[in-house]
């Protein structure tokens, strides 16, 4: 298992300068703590690391629908990740490599990452994380002026939202964690196969759609690279029409 996670791993680089991290990660599969896998993003990230070799936990809700998930070799966490007390007993005396957040605001909580972010990362720098994967959002703090004119007024709520996943990266950046943010815009529905040829790019002026399976891979790509760590990252796919169809 170590050597066959260790040829996907390497496969999966393609350009990325490794460093010191596949030695690490030969000594051992990486143990990776998944948030929001139930979600759809969430369960393809959790497969694509499973199949590469990953030791997968999912911090789920005590209500999530965990089907998606139904025979995959992974172990749950349960709690509510904006309830301090429940990050911390779910997360005590464990040990992770890296946090991949795949969570989805709900009901458009305008304090969300606000309120999570905090309890979590001391949490997470408690279990040995060496690195956090956060699946954010185009238009992330300051990263809005660059979009202005495209008629995002129009969206109710929408520049507090972003306020607040700006803060969420803030708080993620200064938390001394190695970090990965991957900022994403509308996406294709998840059924929608991967196209293969999704970027992730420095870019921060990219807006293109995506889906959630090229997103998965490039997070398995990104896993203990020395080349994604401190990035922060728009995703670029010119293959895909916009708007993305809804369904
Ligand atoms: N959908 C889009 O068009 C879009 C656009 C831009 C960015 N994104 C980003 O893409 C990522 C995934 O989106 P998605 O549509 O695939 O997500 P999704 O299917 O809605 O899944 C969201 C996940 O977050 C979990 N979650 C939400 N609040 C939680 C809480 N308080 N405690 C614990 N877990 C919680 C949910 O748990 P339960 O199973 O318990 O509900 C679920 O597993 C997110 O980073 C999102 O911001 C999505």
């Amino acid at each position: 298992m170590k050597r066959r996670w260790l040829a996907i791993f390497l496969l999966g680089l393609g350009g990325c300068a490794v460093g010191g991290i596949s030695a690490s990660t030969e000594r051992s599969s990486p143990r990776v703590l998944v948030l929001g896998g139930t979600g759809q993003l969430g369960a393809m990230v959790t497969r694509e690391l499973v199949a590469a070799g990953a030791r997968v936990v999912v911090f789920a809700r005590p209500s999530s629908d965990r089907t998606t998930l139904v025979g995959l070799p992974v172990e749950f966490v349960t709690g509510d990740l904006l309830m301090a007390d429940e990050v911390e007993r779910a997360l005590r005396g464990r040990r992770f490599d890296v946090i991949v957040s795949a969570v989805r605001v709900e009901d458009g909580d305008p304090n969300f990452y606000s309120k999570m972010m905090p309890s979590l990362l001391v949490a997470a720098r408690a279990a040995g994380v060496r690195q956090f994967i956060h699946h954010g959002a185009v238009g992330a703090g300051d990263n809005v002026k660059k979009f202005i004119g495209l008629g995002w007024e129009r969206v109710p709520g929408i520049f507090e939202r972003l306020k607040d996943q700006g803060e969420g990266e803030r708080l993620l950046r200064e938390s001394g964690i190695r970090y990965t943010i991957i900022r994403n815009a509308r996406l294709y529905p998840a059924d929608h196969a991967a196209t293969g040829v999704a970027k992730l790019t420095e870019d921060d002026t990219v807006l293109t759609p995506m889906t959630r399976a090229d997103l998965a891979r490039l997070t398995r790509e990104c896993l203990l690279a020395a080349a994604c760590l401190d990035k922060t990252y728009h995703v670029r796919d010119d293959s895909l029409a916009w708007p993305p169809p809804r369904r």
